[in-house]
């Protein structure tokens, strides 16, 4: 057992029968980012931590630039009452392994990373601490944006990958300093309590207003779209087999029900009560506003499956889209102002 790690041993004596059991404690530290991108990730993986059994303290290091009036970190105290909050400047370049054990004032077993790029600052912060705590385990929350696509459809974790990227240099550092390290490449996000609605926004935003749904090509194309409540339950996955996460280090991280952009425009239509009006148009016209890729880009968690034991995503969009078009109603979109300009780049007649 490493240095770490405190186990408790209690045994209860009753009246004629002894009964013993052992409760080791483990805590976990997640590193949350201020919130751009997809800043619900750490809240939903303390969710997440708050019912495994193996976890007895949670803290979530806060990027200090975070929006606290906005979600998710709004909902930080009613609905994570039991996460300890402590907030830096991440961004700060300075930033030393030293000052966040000073900030932090213990060390964690398990370490989940969802803010650090490169390892400068922050980023090398968080690997040296890992080191000198002897974590169990440092898990990264990387990107599938960090892939070079081959035209391997979905992509496998072998896919090369940009090297500069600030994700590729922190995975890196942390594999050069030996840790025990995992990462994850999420794709497309949505969820509840979220900070960034623009993916599907973008259907029913030109769907309540009877415009045409610019989408590119045939539309045939597949995206993964998560719901952020899966995502942590991937990245909470490693706690099932840590060996076997080591072994593998790299894992996609999205759902397995892939959509096309099309099915995307007409389960949000349904949902809308419209009928959709999808228009195909030339990628060489532009990408307009749209919010994905224009070609094929999806991943599939088969190897999260196989080594992880993950039982799958517990959501799907169907469903999630009848409370999604609640919180767009509830957020203004049917009466905001709507700047539909770019759309008419790629409306012109030439479509496909
Ligand atoms: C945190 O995860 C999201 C979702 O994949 C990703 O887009 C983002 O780059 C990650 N944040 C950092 C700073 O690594
Ligand atoms: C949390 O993650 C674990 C590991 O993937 C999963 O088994 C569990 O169902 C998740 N919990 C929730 C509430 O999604």
């Amino acid at each position: 057992m490493i240095a770490t790690a405190k186990a408790i041993a209690i045994l209860a004596l009753g009246a004629g029968y002894a009964s013993a059991f052992s409760l080791s404690m483990s805590s976990a530290l997640i590193v949350q980012n201020k919130g751009g991108g997809h800043g619900e990730l750490g809240f939903q993986l303390a969710k997440n931590l708050s019912s495994n059994p193996k976890i007895t303290s949670i803290t979530i290091l806060q990027d200090s630039a975070c929006n606290d009036a906005k979600h998710p970190f709004a909902s930080y105290a009613s609905d994570i009452p039991n996460v300890k909050i402590v907030k830096a400047d991440l961004a700060d370049e300075s930033m030393t392994a030293a000052m966040v054990q000073s900030l932090l004032g213990e060390s964690y077993d398990y370490v989940w990373d969802n803010a650090s790029k490169g390892a400068v600052g922050a980023g090398k912060a968080v690997v040296d601490c890992a080191k000198e705590w002897n974590s169990k385990l440092l898990t990264y929350v990387s990107s599938a944006g960090i892939y070079k696509p081959d035209n391997v459809f979905p992509m496998p974790e072998t896919t090369a990958v940009k090297d500069i990227a600030g994700q590729v240099l922190y995975e890196q550092y942390a594999k050069e300093n030996g840790l025990p390290f995992v990462s994850f490449r999420p794709q497309y996000i949505y969820g509840e309590k979220s900070n960034k609605w623009d993916y599907i926004d973008y259907f029913f935003d030109r769907l309540v207003r009877k415009e045409p749904v610019p989408i590119p090509s045939d539309g045939s194309q597949k995206v993964s779209l998560t719901n952020s409540a899966d995502v942590a339950s991937l990245l909470a996955s490693v706690l099932n087999d840590e060996a076997a996460a080591v072994g593998q280090t790299y894992f996609n991280c999205g759902t397995d029900q892939l959509l096309t952009y099309d099915k995307v425009a007409l389960m949000c239509a349904e949902v809308a009560g419209v009928d959709a009006n999808i228009h195909h148009f030339d990628p060489a016209l532009g990408k307009a506003a749209f919010p994905f890729r224009m070609t094929d880009f999806y991943v599939s968690p088969d190897m999260a499956k196989s080594k992880l034991g993950w039982e799958g995503p517990k959501h799907n969009l169907k469903d999630d889209l009848a409370w999604y078009f609640e919180s767009y109603k509830a957020r203004g979109g049917m009466t905001k102002d709507l700047d539909l300009s770019k759309d008419k780049e790629v409306l012109a007649p030439s479509s496909v």
